[in-house]
Parts: C-alpha cells; structure tokens; sequence
C-alpha cells in the first residue's frame, strides 16, 4: 500500500522553486508545518507537527501528476501549470492567492505578428496550441524548458507564450506583451478519490488554509 492510500495518512506535495517560499508560511498559519528546515535539507518528504500529515516537495510540473494518480492526497501548484497538464481528476477547492501573475503572449518590441503561420516558443505547449486555435491562428509550437524570452531575439521564434509578472523580463530583453491569456495565481488540489475517501482528513485543513488566506 502506498502512504497516501493509508486512511490516516495525508500526503501534501509542495511545489518547490518561488511558489515554496510563500507556501510554507501559509501552511504554518494553517497549523502546519516541516519538522525540519526543508531548505536545507536533500530529503523530498518530511513529517510535520501532526503525525497524519507528511509533505513531499517536488518539481512544480509534478505536481499534478502526483495528485492525479493518488500518490499525493493534496497539493499547491500553479494554474499555469495545471492548465498545462489538464488536471483531469483534481479538484481545485481554493486560490491561495500566491504567485499571481499572468500568462500573456510577446514578441520583439515594435514588431507585429507575421501574417500567417508563426513559430510560438513556449513551455505550455498545450495552452498555446489551444490558444492559437482559438484565435484562429496557426502556431507552430517549438518546446523550451524556460528562459523563453531568449527564442525572438535568436530568430528562433516568432512569439512566445509565457508567464508576466512585473515585465522586467521582457523589458530588459527588448520584448513586449501582446495578448492576456489568462490571470495565474497558486491553488490548492486535492485528488477526487481522496477528496472522498479522507474527508474528514482533508476539509478542516482547506478550512484552515482558507482562514489564513483570508488572514
Ligand atoms: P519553473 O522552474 O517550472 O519555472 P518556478 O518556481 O519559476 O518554476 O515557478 C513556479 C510557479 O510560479 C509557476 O508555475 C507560476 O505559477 C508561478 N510563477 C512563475 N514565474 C512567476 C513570476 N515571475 N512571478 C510570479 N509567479 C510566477
Ligand atoms: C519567470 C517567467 C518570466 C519571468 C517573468 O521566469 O518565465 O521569464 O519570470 O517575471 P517578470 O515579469 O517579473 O520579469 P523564471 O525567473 O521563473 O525563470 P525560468 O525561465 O527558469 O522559469
Ligand atoms: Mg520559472
């Protein structure tokens, strides 16, 4: 049996990288927290303060396939990254109302779209194709694992699709927003099955959560 199929025990995956450091903070004022300082630390799971409770940190993109397939019981992730994935199978019950940002499309500054098919560098692959769909706009899709923002300036693309925060990014590259695809900000999953299975596990704690978003 796997630790997230024992009835309880909950297994909470934690998004590492940007999300982490405001994550912690609000599972603390929600009444959880790691045992040991997990910045420090090479483990991936880490009992907390409650006995039931364990957290594994893992790579944002994981996220969702760790809830999906039942392995993680609850999780934070991206909404980027859940619309990227699909996250068939996961509820959303709460924004955390962290990390927001926005994922926009861009190109190099002063330039229009070319007329008819671009090239869109992108690390959501899927969101861009059903975007560019929409728009009725064929995109060929070139697949990067960050740093987008370089593939206009190298001719690699024609446009990208990729997260804005404070524009910083694209300003110092000589990129400009074009179109808003959607507002990003940090939720809380659960899995369906744990959802039904560990009720009386998981509410009280999207309770907790809720109140400290709320603060
Ligand atoms: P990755 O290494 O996959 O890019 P990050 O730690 O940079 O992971 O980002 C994790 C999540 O944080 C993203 O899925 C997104 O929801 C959010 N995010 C990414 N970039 C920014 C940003 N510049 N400002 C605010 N939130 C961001
Ligand atoms: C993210 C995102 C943008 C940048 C946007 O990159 O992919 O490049 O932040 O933020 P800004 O509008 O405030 O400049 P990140 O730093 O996560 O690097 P990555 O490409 O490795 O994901
Ligand atoms: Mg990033």
């Amino acid at each position: 049996m796997s630790q997230s199929q024992e009835p309880q025990q909950l297994i909470i995956a934690l998004s590492k990288g940007r999300i982490l450091d405001e994550t912690l903070p609000l599972f603390e004022q929600a009444g959880i927290y790691p045992l040991e300082d997990v910045r420090k630390s090479r483990k991936l799971i880490f009992d907390t303060n409650l006995d039931h409770v364990k957290l594994i940190i893992i790579r944002a993109t994981d996220v969702p396939t760790y809830v999906e397939l039942g392995a993680a019981d609850m999780g934070v992730s991206g909404k980027d990254v859940l619309m990227e994935h699909g996250a068939k199978g996961i509820y959303e019950p709460l924004d955390l109302n962290i990390a927001r940002c926005r994922l926009m499309t861009a190109g190099m500054k002063g330039q229009k779209r070319p007329e008819g098919r671009i090239r869109v560098a992108t690390k959501f692959i899927n969101v861009a194709k059903r975007y560019y769909a929409e728009q009725g706009v064929q995109a060929d899709l070139i697949k990067l694992y960050g740093g987008m923002e370089l593939a206009p300036i190298m001719d690699l693309a024609d446009e990208i699709v990729d997260i804005v925060d404070t524009g910083n990014t694209l300003k110092a590259n000589g990129l400009e927003a074009r179109e808003d695809i959607a507002p990003i900000s940090t939720r809380l999953v659960v899995s369906q099955g744990a959802m039904k299975m560990k009720h009386q596990l998981i509410q009280p704690i999207i309770e907790q959560l809720r109140s400290a978003v709320n603060g």
